[in-house]
């Protein structure tokens, strides 16, 4: 809303929840984005107004984005009762002619279910149109993707409707917006004009669950390859330096981790193959890209375990709780799991994030959780450090010091935000995501057991690889 009304379009957002437009209304963003507090200040009672009456708002308006939550149901599909509860309140309210426009991620032929409740709630044929609208925005950098999108799809099924699409989002494929004087920065994209895809209203819809899919697969794809990476000894990063320059693969969303999270992935990739399951279609595929997920995390946990040797009584720091960086958002958080399960298995943790915390204070547990105040205070006296979440500050920390402060020098980066030698120079022992373990030069006798053998080896692959072919 913030951004429709960026590019100079009036705006009525509404909310059933009166708390939240009082808080907007009175200029409090409710999200960690970069950017919105800006674009709300900038837009707050000129082109963006708030409301919590559906009929007011759609009276006043040509086009009605429907922007609702669609969770998961129990059974993994997409549970669509808001969007039938808020289509039936529009129907009420469609006087004249309306284009409706499904906006929340919606399994495919949502626009025909849309169109029949609208109906069936009173709105005469021939007085509204529905469009898929869906929408690729990242948390973090919502703002800049909106504004300097890859492309913008519309899925239509009339020539009207499709009009209506091109003119609301003229100011960005015309290219005008980006000539302002007072724009947001562009993420390094030098765009100057958006791509606009128009489609059928089904491929519209198709198109979001299959894009959130295949980036979900990409990155489970390249946690496998990482799994095979550190058994053998390479490294995971210059692999996918080598995968992602192929300009047919490219280098994005091949970062190796701890799983991918957050309110989309898991439940799009969930709610797609519900699609396909009652298209009789089984699409294995999906099942793959989640199981390789969830293992993840698990293996993750077994790293802190074979790091430290035994996990109960063990006093962990860690970096991060939002499902990844640059936002407050801890919904199907790796983080969070990984976190309940040390815990579990007797753990204590110190815990630090830049913006999640107090969302993580309400999930948490209370008794074994020290929430710090930066990455220093949640290192000293720990056993080791964690890092779960990619946040830039994460990969700019002052390694001496963190050595200084733990009581076992041992980092275990769930993100590979730093290079092993850099970590082993600062004198740290250093385990990351398929990649060998760095030892510093001194420490090879502290590392015990069978652990040693295969540490050892793995450092050997880190300084063969450090070597450049040596
Ligand atoms: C995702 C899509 O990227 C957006 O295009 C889409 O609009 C949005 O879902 C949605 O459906 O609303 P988002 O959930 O904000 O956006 O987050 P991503 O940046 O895609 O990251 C998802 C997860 O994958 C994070 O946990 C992240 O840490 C992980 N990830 C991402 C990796 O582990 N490796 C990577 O290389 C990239």
């Amino acid at each position: 809303m913030a951004c429709f009304a960026e590019i100079g379009h009036d705006v009525i957002s509404v909310d059933n929840d009166a708390a939240k437009i009082d808080a907007l209304q009175r200029g409090e963003t409710p999200i960690h984005e970069r950017h919105l507090p800006e674009l709300l200040q900038r837009h707050r009672n000129v082109r963006l107004q708030f409301s919590t009456s559906v009929r007011d708002a759609v009276a006043a308006s040509e086009a009605v984005f429907i922007c609702v939550g669609t969770p998961q149901s129990q059974t993994g599909e997409a549970d669509l009762s808001f969007v039938e509860a808020v289509a039936s309140e529009i129907a009420a309210a469609i006087s004249d002619q309306k284009t409706i426009i499904e906006k929340s991620t919606v399994p495919v032929r949502t626009c025909e279910g849309l169109r029949k409740t609208l109906l069936l709630n009173g709105a005469q044929a021939g007085s509204f149109s529905v469009v898929s609208n869906p929408e690729f925005l990242r948390e973090g950098t919502a703002v800049s993707d909106f504004l300097y999108p890859d492309r913008i799809v519309v899925g239509v099924d009339d020539e009207a409707s499709a009009a209506v699409m091109q003119e609301i989002y003229r100011p960005l494929t015309s290219g005008s917006y980006y000539e302002g004087t007072r724009v947001v920065p562009p993420s390094a994209c030098g765009l100057t004009k958006a791509r606009i895809i128009v489609t059928n209203a089904k491929s519209a819809e198709l198109i979001k669950h299959a894009s959130n899919a295949f980036l979900a697969m990409k990155v489970s794809f390249i946690n496998a390859v990482a799994n095979i990476s550190e058994s053998v000894g390479a490294d995971i990063t210059q692999v996918c330096t080598g995968i992602g320059s192929d300009s047919r693969i490219g280098p994005k969303f091949l970062n190796a981790g701890i799983g991918y999270g957050g309110s989309c992935f898991p439940k799009d990739v969930q709610a797609f193959q519900a699609v396909a399951e009652q298209c009789g279609y089984d699409f294995g595929l999906l099942t793959e890209v989640m199981r390789i997920n969830i293992g993840q995390r698990r293996r993750f946990v077994k790293k802190v375990r074979s790091a430290l040797w035994t996990l109960r009584g063990k006093r962990l720091a860690v970096l991060g709780l939002a499902f990844k960086g640059d936002t407050d958002d801890i919904r199907e958080s790796p983080a969070i799991e990984i976190i309940e399960t040390l815990l579990r298995e007797g753990s204590t943790v110190r815990v630090y994030d830049p913006a999640a915390a107090e969302k993580a204070l309400r999930v948490l547990p209370t008794t074994g959780v020290v929430f710090a105040a930066d990455p220093y205070e949640a290192a000293a006296d720990s056993d080791a450090l964690l890092i779960l979440t990619e946040w830039p500050e994460f990969a700019n920390l002052e390694l001496t010091r963190i050595r200084t402060l733990l009581k076992y020098p041992i980092v275990i980066d769930g993100r590979n935000l730093y290079e092993p030698q850099q970590m082993t120079e600062a004198g740290l022992i250093y385990h990351s995501i398929g990649r060998g373990v760095g030892i510093p030069q001194d420490m090879s006798s502290v590392v015990h057991g069978s652990d040693r053998e295969a540490m050892l080896h793995d450092s050997f692959a880190v300084s063969q690889a450090a070597g450049g072919g040596r």
